[in-house]
């Protein structure tokens, strides 16, 4: 077979478009889901445990992703029939973790082709040349990529961290801010850098009410009530 060679996409860059057949029907990708956020991810098989927890865990969490103005799409190099029957046998049969009749209503595509696998890099030979890792692509509403996490096929994704960075993108957007370690909705965040030694002046002889500065291109400050209340964290 020819070797075919694709660039993976990146942070930063437009997510590659591609149609598919899914669950929920046909989808078109990215014109279907405009002015949303996605959450694109893979997994390695259908009827498989890790999978099958994951699935459940993701299933429970939708409605909080749709609050969130966030669309779940999942993936794997299996059949649209295995799909519908996995996504059957857990919604009439599998209890987990206080879960039980998990009704998973996102999309998931048959993606047997391995064509939106390879498109977006979620083969990874060294691990299985079959399966795809437990990629997780943050898509915003411009369909720009931001942020990308990877697992290996033996690990569960841990679903407070992937959250965790959608809140924290939105937030980065919406304030203008960014965010330090272990950040968590309710912390403070850091504020931007001055620019020009006047304003570094300023910032370091009054900080503005509610910044503290732990240097002079180093302050954070907490959100408003009505700054969470609109992003609907905390
Ligand atoms: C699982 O989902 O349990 C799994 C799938 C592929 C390899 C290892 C574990």
């Amino acid at each position: 077979m020819e070797n075919q060679t694709h660039s993976v996409p990146r942070i930063g860059e437009k997510a590659p478009a591609f149609t598919a057949s899914t669950t929920q029907g046909p989808i078109r990708f990215p014109d279907d889901f405009k002015g949303k956020w996605v959450l694109l991810f893979s997994h390695p098989a259908d009827f498989t445990p890790v999978c099958t927890s994951e699935f459940m865990t993701f299933g429970a969490m939708s409605r909080d992703f749709e609050r969130l103005g966030c669309q779940l799409i999942g993936l794997s190099v299996d059949s649209l029939s295995s799909h519908l029957a996995w996504l059957h046998t857990i919604r009439e049969r599998i209890e987990f973790n206080g879960m039980k009749n998990v009704d998973v209503r996102f999309p998931l595509i048959d993606d047997v082709s391995m064509h939106v696998a390879t498109l977006y890099g979620m083969i990874h030979p060294g691990e299985s040349g079959t399966k795809a890792v437990r990629a997780v692509f943050f898509i915003d509403p411009d369909a720009v990529i931001r942020a990308i996490i990877y697992y290996p096929l033996a690990l569960g994704r841990n679903f407070d961290e992937l959250r965790r960075v959608l809140v924290g993108l939105q937030t980065i957007d919406r304030f203008h801010v960014s965010l330090p370690a272990d950040w968590r909705p309710g912390d403070e965040v850091v504020v931007p850098s001055p620019g020009t030694m006047d304003a570094l002046d300023r910032q370091e002889e009054h900080p503005a009410d509610g910044v503290t500065c732990h240097d002079w291109f180093f302050c954070t400050r907490k959100l408003t009530e009505e700054e969470q209340q609109e992003m609907a964290i905390g």
